[in-house]
């Protein structure tokens, strides 16, 4: 063996990124060890031989080969130094780089959740980013700075199951007044957004089996979380009136849970009717299931009247309503809430405590002061205009450069719209042409469930929130080019 080559790494005297050569010379012989160049048994040479091969003390070789007996990895026998016979699992894909997984794979659910990329990128018509160029700054650094000075250790610690008292307090009020809801701060869970209500409702309202009804198209995160608890999936279709949740279908399929953006369905914008939402509270009482109302942007209601939450029409029924302070906000604080019936909020906060051991307490006091200010409100009310604005130069340039080509929904409320191709395109090639033209969106057809039978609806999800009105000017037209380089127009 040459030990010269094999160790050649050890590098100058001194410390190397604050390894002294004995511990890098420990480091060496462990990984060729490990990665199997060094195999059972075999004889390494003498520390008075290595020390002078590597030109460098003997008492650092001696310390080497003491560190490596004493974690076993070396053996002395007849008075020579020799690789210990262990049961190392062989790295097959060292020598290719590596990559090669060994033994366990990962689970089936894991293919779900790793097929598409995540989109993290702050770019104009991403969807569900609110406009961050316009977020206060100072007034929530000033409310930081204030959480800071009157920290205890104790804020440094877990937080109480269900989050800051004062918190809590502050959102009641908040959403009491400004969204109609019917509740008291007890009710009120605080979460790290909505992904993390969606995961606690699906594994504290349901067991693994029990059947949850999705909207399609839908949510996919809210997909992700319920497949990942186990739960069956059954996909309901979405009409103008939100989703097609008739009571005879709540008797033949009756599920543990229903999902439902009663307000501004996600993706495609429609309002659940209320006759619709009688029916629903009206089954859910009878039939002992969950509705996770998911109110994700009704802050920004664009069409003047107010959609009444399903929690304020039936503050008794089995109604978890989830906001979120992503839009209102930002969604890097990651930072939502639930408001839960009386009699489930300890067992909930308690779950909440078990399973995501919550923090943010510092974040939690900022946002609490930001509301009791004020300056939440007048956050809202200066970003309603500027999305409003928004959502009508999108909606003219998309009227204009797309005519007749396309419907578009879903503009009442939040930042996104929702365009329906009135032919068959093949709108993951035209996001990927897009993005070739500097565009970023959505295919919508990515909402609807593999197993939809028949074509499923083609169109895109265009965010306003990102995109000033510049760029909503700018874009649009490269959209159109990217559609007639798809569609051969
Ligand atoms: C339908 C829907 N619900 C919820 C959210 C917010 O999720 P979170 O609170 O986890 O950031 C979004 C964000 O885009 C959304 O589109």
């Amino acid at each position: 063996m040459d030990f010269e080559r094999l160790l050649s790494d050890i590098g100058p005297a001194g410390k190397l990124r604050g390894h002294s050569r004995q511990q890098r010379l420990y480091e060496l012989i462990k990984r060729a060890i490990l990665d199997g160049r060094l195999c059972d048994g075999a004889k390494l040479p003498s520390t008075r031989q290595l020390a002078a091969t590597l030109h460098i003390a003997r008492n650092s070789v001696i310390f080497a080969y003491e560190l490596l007996q004493a974690e076993g990895f070396l053996v002395t026998a007849n008075r020579a130094t020799c690789v210990a016979a262990l049961n190392l699992v062989t790295h097959q894909g060292a020598s290719q780089g590596g990559s090669l997984p060994i033994g366990a794979p990962l689970s089936k659910r894991s293919q779900q959740l790793s097929r598409t990329a995540p989109d993290s990128e702050y770019l104009p018509f991403i969807s569900g980013v609110p406009e961050l160029n316009l977020f206060p700054w100072k007034k929530w650094l000033s409310h930081v700075l204030q959480a800071w000075r009157a920290v205890g250790a104790r804020h440094l610690s877990y937080t109480a199951p269900g989050g800051l008292p004062g918190l809590r307090t502050a959102i009641a009020r908040h959403m009491r007044l400004s969204r109609g809801l019917v509740c008291t701060d007890a009710q009120v869970l605080i979460t790290s957004g909505t992904q993390m209500a969606l995961d606690i409702c699906a594994r504290m309202l349901a067991d693994s089996g029990d059947l949850v009804w999705m909207e399609s198209p839908g949510y996919p995160p809210a997909r992700s979380s319920f497949r990942s608890a186990g739960l069956r999936i059954a996909d309901i279709p979405v009409d103008d009136k939100g989703m097609c949740c008739e009571g005879n279908l709540v008797q033949s399929h009756a599920p543990r849970i229903v999902f439902v953006t009663p307000s501004h369905q996600y993706p495609l914008g429609s309002v659940l009717s209320l006759e619709r939402r009688l029916a629903l509270l009206e089954q859910a009482q009878k039939h002992q299931l969950w509705i996770i109302e998911n109110d994700y942007d009704s802050e920004f209601q664009h069409d003047g009247h107010q959609i009444s939450a399903l929690q304020e029409l039936a503050p008794n029924a089995p109604v978890i309503y989830i906001g979120t302070f992503s839009k209102s906000v930002f969604p890097g604080l990651r930072l939502g809430f639930m408001v839960v019936p009386t009699w489930a909020a300890d067992p909930i906060a308690s779950g909440l405590h078990h399973l995501y051991r919550p923090g943010q307490a510092i974040e939690q006091m900022a946002l609490a002061s930001f509301i009791e200010s004020g300056h939440l409100a007048q956050h809202l009310r200066h970003m309603r205009k500027v999305y409003l604005d928004r959502r009508n130069c999108l909606r003219q340039q998309l009227l204009e450069h797309f005519g007749d080509l396309i419907q578009i929904f879903g503009g009442a409320a939040g930042m996104h719209l929702t365009l329906l191709f009135r032919r068959t395109v093949d709108d993951c090639a035209l996001v990927a042409k897009a993005a070739s033209l500097g565009v970023t969106t959505r295919a919508l057809s990515d909402f609807y469930v593999d197993s939809l039978v028949g074509a499923k609806p083609s169109g895109l999800i265009l965010g306003y929130g990102a995109a000033d009105q510049r760029q909503i000017i700018d874009l649009v037209p490269r959209l159109r080019t990217a559609y007639d380089r798809v569609t051969g127009l």
